[in-house]
């Protein structure tokens, strides 16, 4: 790399638009989407989809809801031509679906893509050439009235073939390949010559795609040139705009909303953003920011994993963990303090949705809802040494059902968290539910129960146990009265001179339903020198959970 002064490099000219209104819109609607998986997306594969391949991926495409498909290049190869030739002979195209197909302005290959569209009901013809000065100088070597001929004289045979084909109504588009670095005046140009040839009308109109081909500029000067374009273009109503970014330098996404707050109606991209070099746009990730924001984008991804999983089998292609809403790790929490933050936002969302299902979705760290979008809870919170005491709560709850006391968090949390640091890894929730039995759950040492015998007296209602216990292996009996199975158990441990606490706390929940029902209790209680010590019990006996809990309180009391 160069050093200080970089003559290497220079910035993108800015486009003169002082009185830009894009900064101060909003956007209120979905555009219009074209996917281009199959064409864009597909030629920047290392491996082709096959015909079948395509067919599944279509299908996928119109179950999400696209109106408007890319199939492909038909005149470039024949498994292209194959393609688009069975989805019109297998009647596979619904009938609110219109697919597009793309060609050169050149002449051989014009005549064979409107020879691949026989049959159809609707179809878009995309018709190219490449318009910027780095194109138009080293690529053509051709001057700019040059290349403007090349898109008009497209257009004029595109206008006599129209109507070749009868029985399908033929939609146009023209894009200015390369338009992010085209001067905005001669791409205006170009596309107004093309405009004079197709005569397009406020019922049927052109589709003019203006490419960011390759992402050269901040997506700030992408807006000002779909602003500016928009502005200048006249007859506008006669136009559809359409945004057809690249990822060159990472904003294609924020490209994409920017030129749509700057007047375009229509978006085209892949999903996951596959596509040439840094790929297309992301599709997926623009329809859930609106989605986000309010807005239905009219695409389904409420099962975005599926989607994802048939997208990762046909391109063989993956989605990085870290990829907006479809990632394996984005809706996953490893710091204490995200897990802390989520792990309340969603307990007051439980009860919030409880009493109105319409409620807004309101959880720290979480811009979306995964349940929207099909991916489930369990992997939002996951433990390694960064991790906190709500996470580990967090885990015991959901996955185990354990409504450990809010006091117990933070002791829990760092026996997990001391785990994960000697293990230099994150822990899975199976080690997690291990841990905390090993360290909590029905201690049998020193103190353990062997059996209990549980009077009631009348009409006090006092509890009198016989238990037989074992203290440091050795058995005895002890017997106790209180006004409960637990009170009367601490008697028994007071009468032998055992009972050196405090009880403080205790809880208990079930786990389960049906015939499966067990009760967890908690037990809390603090020694003479101020330190407290927490215990679990389970069992399906409720009074033996709480019995237990007891000892494995006393018995952690001992122990540390
Ligand atoms: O990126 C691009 O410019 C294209 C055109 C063919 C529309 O894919
Ligand atoms: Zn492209």
């Amino acid at each position: 790399m160069q050093k200080g002064n970089i003559s290497k490099y220079k910035p993108f000219q800015q486009i003169h638009l002082p009185d830009r209104e894009w900064p101060n819109a909003t956007l209120e609607t979905a555009p219009i989407w074209a996917s281009v998986d199959l064409r864009d997306g597909n030629q920047a594969l290392a491996v082709p989809m096959t015909v079948e391949e395509k067919i599944e991926y279509f299908d996928l495409l119109v179950a999400i809801g696209f109106k408007e498909i890319e199939v492909g290049f038909p005149s470039a190869s024949d498994t292209e031509f194959r393609f688009i030739r069975r989805l019109i002979e297998e009647n596979r195209i619904p009938d609110d679906v219109t697919v597009q197909v793309l060609v050169q302005a050149r002449e051989h290959l014009i005549r064979r893509t409107f020879e691949s569209l026989e049959g159809s009901r609707q179809a878009i013809v995309h018709l190219y050439n490449s318009t910027s000065p780095l194109q138009r100088r080293i690529t053509f070597n051709k001057s700019k009235e040059a290349i403007k001929a090349i898109a008009v004289e497209g257009a004029q045979l595109i206008r006599e073939l129209k109507d070749s084909i009868p029985g399908t109504h033929i939609r146009l588009e023209y894009s200015p390949e390369s338009f992010s670095d085209t001067e905005v005046d001669y791409a205006l140009d170009v596309c107004r010559g093309v405009m004079e040839v197709w005569q397009p009308t406020v019922e049927n109109k052109i589709i003019l795609n203006l490419p960011a081909t390759v992402e050269w500029a901040t997506p700030n000067i992408h807006a000002d040139q779909i602003e500016w374009f928009c502005r200048n273009l006249p007859d506008r109503e006669k136009a559809i705009i359409s945004l057809h970014t690249h990822n060159d330098r990472g904003t294609g996404i924020a490209a994409t909303e920017l030129g749509l707050l700057a007047g375009a109606d229509r978006v085209e991209g892949t999903l996951f953003g596959n596509g040439e070099r840094t790929g297309n746009l992301d599709i997926v990730t623009v329809a859930l920011n609106l989605y986000t924001q309010g807005i239905d984008p009219g695409l389904d991804f409420s099962n975005l994993e599926d989607i994802r999983a048939v997208y990762e089998r046909v391109t063989r292609m993956q989605v990085p963990e870290r990829h907006p809403y479809s990632g394996d790790l984005v809706f996953t929490a490893f710091s204490g303090s995200h897990q802390d933050a989520i792990k309340k936002g969603m307990d007051l969302r439980k009860d919030k949705h409880a009493e109105d299902p319409q409620a807004l979705w309101q959880v720290p760290y979480l811009p979306i809802d995964p349940q929207d979008i099909g991916r489930d809870y369990q992997a939002i919170i996951r433990i390694n040494s960064q991790s906190g005491k709500g996470g580990v709560a967090y885990i015991l709850a959901t996955e185990y059902g354990l409504d450990l006391p809010k006091p117990m968090h933070p002791e829990v949390g760092q026996v997990v968290n001391d785990a994960a640091d000697a293990a230099s890894r994150e822990l899975k929730p199976n080690e997690i539910h291990e841990l905390f039995q090993q360290h909590y759950v029905n201690l049998e040492a020193p103190l353990q129960i062997h059996s209990v015998d549980r009077q009631e007296t009348r009409p006090s209602g006092d509890v009198h146990i016989i238990a037989d216990i074992s203290l440091d292996g050795s058995k005895r009996r002890v017997e106790g009265q209180g006004n409960g199975p637990i009170s009367a158990f601490v008697d028994a441990l007071n009468q032998q001179k055992l009972k050196d606490f405090t009880l403080i706390d205790y809880r208990q929940h079930s786990i389960g339903s049906g015939s499966k029902t067990t009760a967890a209790a908690y037990i809390r209680i603090k020694l003479a020198d101020g330190s407290t010590h927490n215990g679990c019990g389970i069992d399906s006996n409720i009074e033996l959970a709480g019995l237990k809990a007891l000892v494995s309180a006393f018995n952690r009391s001992r122990n540390l």
